[in-house]
């Protein structure tokens, strides 16, 4: 099943062409690293497919469908419930515990039973060894702290899609290894998981490598 499909995607900034011509295809079940420098256009190409930024032209389907042909509530549904985004800089809130930032997604969602919430909260803390620091606030975290609640956060819902952009870029390694251990398990229960990084060490995770360069994933 093709999951997500670019198709002569171009996207520009003023008179800049940022992105131009993409055509891909990614599938589920599989981790992609997409590399390339900074400034290749790398966080552009994933809030396209995230869905976060879709003054673009040419064509991205997801699961089959045209977004260009959805509305901003359609397209705000499919993110809540299909894609887990993980961010650089992890936008938590600061003022919020560990525990609330990470159940967010649920409630945002419309779901009232807390109990699963509960349930899916603490297995997930349990694999990132976050377990203890529920409570903190999250602004009081470290940086690894913060990005494996960031991750948690992303995977609540169980999302189909799982995007992240350069997750590793500011932890050590131990860090990093957990993170991407954790999104590699994700691909090995069937979904798809991409990852945009100039970080060499997160392709070894990779089923898949595609260069973004010059505007293009050739
Ligand atoms: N909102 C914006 N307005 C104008 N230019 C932007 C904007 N966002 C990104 N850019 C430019 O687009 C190019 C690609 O940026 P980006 O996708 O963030 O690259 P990467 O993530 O690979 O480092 C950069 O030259 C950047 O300066
Ligand atoms: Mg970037």
């Amino acid at each position: 099943m093709k999951m997500i499909e670019l198709e002569n995607i171009t996207k520009e900034y003023g008179n800049r062409t940022i992105l131009s011509g993409l055509t891909g295809t990614f599938y589920p079940g599989r981790l992609y690293a997409v590399t390339g420098r900074s400034g290749a256009g790398k966080s552009t190409f994933l809030n396209i497919i995230g869905l976060l930024d879709h003054r673009f032209s040419g064509s991205l389907r997801f699961f089959g469908r045209e977004t260009s042909v959805m509305g901003d509530r359609e397209r705000s549904r499919i993110r809540g419930r299909k894609i887990g985004f993980l961010f650089q800089y992890f936008n938590l809130i600061e003022e919020l515990s560990m525990a609330e930032n990470i159940m967010l997604p649920w409630f945002y969602g419309g779901r009232r039973d807390e109990q699963e919430a509960r349930g899916r909260l603490r297995e997930l803390c349990e694999k990132l060894e976050l377990g203890d620091l529920l409570q903190r606030k999250a602004g009081s975290l470290s940086g690894g702290e913060q990005q494996r609640a960031a991750l948690a956060r992303a995977l609540l819902m169980e999302p189909a899609v799982i995007l992240a952009d350069e997750p590793t870029g500011s932890l050590d390694r131990r860090n990093a290894e957990t993170v991407m251990g954790c999104l590699k398990a994700q691909a090995a229960e069937d979904r798809l998981v991409i990852v945009v990084t100039h970080d060499a060490s997160v392709l070894r995770y990779a089923d898949e490598i595609r260069d973004l360069r010059d505007g293009c994933l050739p």
